[in-house]
C-alpha cells in the first residue's frame, strides 16, 4: 500500500500567511501541519509517501520536510503545475502509484485519530474506496454524502449549495487502482477542477464497492484562521506535554503542560498550559495563558496572551491583552504609550479587529 499527500494547491484561505508559505506548513502547537500528516500514515506503516506539491511552495516542503528518514519514510515529491482538482493530483501521482492501491490524505487535514483501522477494513472487505465521513456544520463547505436507511452510500456531491446532509467527506481516502480508470472519465466541475467527489460517486454508479466510516474523534480541516485556533486548541489538549529544556527564572512560573524550546528565557512571568513556547524566545513580565503557541525567535515583553498562534520570531511588547490572535513570521504588535491611535504597517490581507 501506498500513500499520496496533497500538498499542492494554493491556501487562498489563510491569507496572508500563505502568500509566504504553504498551508500545509503552517504551525499548529509549533509544529507544521504536515508533519502530523505523515506521522500518521508511518505510524499505519505506509512507508512509501508521494507528495504532491506545487510550483509556489513546493521547494519550502522539500525544505522542512526532507526525504522523510525522521519518519522512517521514504518521500517522493510530485510537482503538479496546476492547483486541478484532487482527482487532477492523483493523475498527475500516477507514474508515482502504479497499481497500487493507497491512502490519500490531503495535506491541510489534522484528524485526532489513527488510520489503522481503515486499512484493516479495505483489506478485509477487498473495497475500492473507503472514504470517512463527519457531521458537520457547515456542509456547504465540504464534499457531502447521502446514506441510506441501511447505511448505504447512495450520493457524493462537492460542496453544494444545498446540502442534502451534513455528513461530510474527511481528507482522508483509500482507494484501489480503480480509480484511475474513474477518473480518466472525468471532466471539470463548476469551478473547473477534476474532483475526487465525482470520481467515488462514479465507482459507486458502476456498482465497485465503496464502504464509508464515521470518523470518531476529531478532525479539523485548518483551511482558515478559525480552524487553526481551534486545531491548535485541540492538539496542544489532546498531545501536548510538559518539557521545559529553557531557563525559567525564579520570579516566574509555569504551570501544566507547557513545552519550553532551548535557549528560550521566560523571567518574571506566568506561564499557564496547556502551551507551547519554541527555542530561542524570551518571554519577559508577561502572562501567556492557555492554548497559546508561540513560534522560535519570539519575543514577548509586558503583555498578555491567550488563545492565539504565533509564528516565529514575532514581537509582542505592552499589549494589554491579545487573544484569539494568529500572526506571521517577523510580524511585531507594540503599544507605545505616547501615541493613542493605532499605527499600522499591514502587509496584504492582513486583518485588524479590535
Ligand atoms: O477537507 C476535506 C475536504 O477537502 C472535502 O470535504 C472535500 O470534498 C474536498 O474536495 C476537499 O475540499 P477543500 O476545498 O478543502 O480542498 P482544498 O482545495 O483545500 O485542497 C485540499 C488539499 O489538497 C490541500 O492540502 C491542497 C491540496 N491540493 C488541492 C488542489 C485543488 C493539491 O495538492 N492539488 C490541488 O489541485
Amino acid at each position: 500500500m501506498k500513500g499520496l499527500i496533497l500538498s499542492g494547491g494554493k491556501g487562498t484561505r489563510l491569507r496572508p500567511l500563505t502568500h509566504t508559505g504553504a498551508k500545509q506548513l503552517v504551525p499548529v502547537a509549533n509544529k507544521p501541519i504536515l508533519h502530523y500528516v505523515i506521522e500518521n500514515m508511518a505510524k499505519a506503516g505506509l512507508q512509501d509517501l508521494g507528495v504532491i506539491i506545487s510550483p509556489e511552495t513546493g521547494e519550502s516542503i522539500k525544505e522542512e520536510v526532507g526525504d522523510g528518514s525522521r519518519w522512517g519514510v521514504e518521500l517522493t515529491y510530485i510537482l503538479q503545475a496546476e492547483p486541478g482538482g484532487l482527482a487532477h493530483a492523483v493523475k498527475t501521482a500516477r507514474g508515482f502509484l502504479q497499481d497500487s492501491p493507497f491512502v490519500m490524505y490531503l495535506g491541510d487535514n489534522l484528524i485526532g485519530s489513527g488510520i489503522n483501522h481503515l486499512l484493516d477494513s479495505f483489506r478485509q472487505d477487498a473495497l475500492d474506496a473507503l472514504i470517512l465521513l463527519k457531521e458537520v456544520e457547515n456542509p456547504s463547505q465540504f464534499g457531502i454524502a447521502e446514506v441510506d436507511g441501511q447505511g448505504r452510500l447512495v450520493r457524493l456531491v462537492e460542496k453544494p449549495k444545498e446540502p442534502p446532509t451534513n455528513l461530510a467527506l474527511v481528507g482522508v481516502y483509500l482507494f484501489s487502482p480503480c480509480i484511475h480508470q474513474a477518473i480518466d472519465k472525468l471532466s471539470p466541475s463548476w469551478r473547473g477542477e477534476l474532483e475526487i467527489t465525482d470520481a467515488i460517486q462514479m465507482l459507486l454508479d458502476e456498482g465497485k464497492r465503496v464502504g464509508w466510516q464515521s470518523l470518531e474523534g476529531w478532525w479539523l480541516d485548518t483551511g482558515k484562521k478559525d480552524d487553526l485556533l481551534t486545531a491548535n486548541t485541540m492538539v496542544l489538549d489532546s498531545w501536548g506535554q510538559r518539557e521545559i529544556l529553557g531557563e525559567v527564572d525564579a520570579a516566574s512560573q509555569v504551570s501544566g503542560r507547557v513545552s519550553i524550546g532551548a535557549g528560550t528565557q521566560i523571567i518574571n512571568s506566568k506561564i499557564r498550559g496547556p502551551g507551547a513556547i519554541g527555542a530561542h524566545c524570551l518571554i519577559k513580565d508577561s502572562f501567556v495563558g492557555p492554548f497559546t503557541s508561540i513560534g522560535d525567535h519570539s519575543r514577548v515583553e509586558g503583555s498578555v496572551i491567550e488563545h492565539s498562534v504565533l509564528l516565529s520570531g514575532v514581537t509582542v511588547f505592552q499589549v494589554d491583552r491579545l487573544e484569539d490572535s494568529l500572526i506571521g513570521r517577523y510580524a511585531r504588535v507594540s503599544r507605545h504609550n505616547r501615541h493613542r491611535s493605532l499605527q499600522l504597517l499591514l502587509g496584504d490581507d492582513a486583518v485588524v479587529e479590535f
